[in-house]
């Protein structure tokens, strides 16, 4: 039995304790933690940051991430829940939904999104679990190509539960993808789905393309937009929407939230397939203390007429990009 107050001699009585191990902040808390964390926040803040899928979020996504949505278990979706309590991160999650859809402009009538994947790793995972049965083909740009572990590498648990040809590849006289090369696999290697995606690919990609490739192979083609995530919401390159049935992300890169996943899905075909395969399928209760953050991403990530905004990449980089100079000005202009 842990130490209780009585048995150390009856120094602290109960509430002081309990106030110690719930109110008390980190820093004196447990200055061992607080230590680290201030070091990386000096690290973070000081160093030159130039990782592709790292962004800087705000202090709001922050907060809603350090909020007491951490303590509640919510598995199901609104209005459908197992658990009671949930009036308020059924609202939460109605509202990052309306959101998220609002940033990429899809009709909620055609267009539905789940926002309770963990991260893109699991959303990945979660549309091949609703669309593809073990063993089935899926088709992804190989990982020394631009891809993603998640895309088919061998060493990925897609990879040894599916029948990944990652045979999506980039010539290597031109850097760029070689679309024909993908249409003849595709015509000997018939996928029930394509993914058009990267993780390291410099150019746009062809979604009409690709999405004729599918169609000529009845397969389901689903973009992984998370790099990319933030310059699609400002329109700066081209929107996979149009062309693709699902589109995956994650949400804590370009588009700046917390670290998070999000499917979205034509609700004519894949609504409850999608749903079942994130819950129950893979995930138990929802994170809502990411959904709160990535709701509060979108927010800020709505298409911006500023020029400015739109020139340095997307409608939320106009903090980073700031930070960034100064960054590299800094100490001469210390503020
Ligand atoms: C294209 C792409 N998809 C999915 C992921 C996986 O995201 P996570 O690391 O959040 O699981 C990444 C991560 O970098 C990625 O680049």
């Amino acid at each position: 039995m842990a130490d209780s107050p009585v048995m150390n001699g009856g120094h602290h009585d109960p509430w002081t304790r309990h106030n110690q191990m719930v109110l008390e902040p980190l820093e004196t808390n447990d200055p061992e933690v607080y230590e680290i964390i201030r070091k990386e926040k000096h690290r973070q803040r000081y160093g030159l940051e130039l990782i592709a899928s790292e962004n800087f979020a705000s202090c709001a996504v922050l907060q809603a991430l350090g909020s007491c949505l951490n303590n509640k278990y919510s598995e199901g979706y609104p209005g459908q829940r197992y658990y009671g309590g949930t009036e308020h991160v059924d609202e939460l999650e109605l509202l990052c939904q309306k959101r998220a859809l609002e940033t990429y402009s899809l009709d909620p009538k055609k267009w539905g999104v789940n926002v309770q994947p963990y991260s893109g790793s699991p959303a990945n995972f979660a549309v091949y679990t609703a669309l593809v049965e073990p063993h089935g083909r899926i088709m992804g740009l190989d990982l020394p190509d631009g891809g993603h572990l998640t895309h088919g590498f061998m060493t990925d648990m897609s990879c040894l539960v599916y029948g990944f040809y990652t045979s999506v590849q980039v010539n290597p006289d031109t850097g760029y993808i070689d679309y024909d090369r993908l249409e003849e696999n595709a015509r000997l290697f018939h996928p029930k789905l394509i993914i058009a995606g990267v993780s390291c690919y410099s150019r746009n990609l062809d979604y009409a393309r690709m999405r004729t490739i599918a169609n000529e192979n009845n397969a389901v083609l689903m973009a992984d937009m998370a790099h990319i995530s933030g310059l699609v919401a400002a329109g700066v390159v081209p929107s996979p929407f149009e062309h693709c049935d699902i589109v995956t992300t994650t949400t804590h890169k370009t588009l700046r939230g917390c670290r998070a996943g999000m499917i979205f899905y034509r609700k004519d075909n894949y609504e409850s397939l999608i749903n079942q395969a994130v819950f129950p399928g893979l995930q138990g209760g929802p994170h809502n203390h990411a959904i709160a953050g990535t709701a509060h991403a979108h927010l800020r990530a709505f298409p911006s007429s500023d020029p400015y905004e739109k020139s340095s990449g997307s409608a939320n980089f106009d903090i980073p990009y700031r930070d960034l100079l100064q960054v590299l000005l800094w100490p001469s202009n210390k503020q």
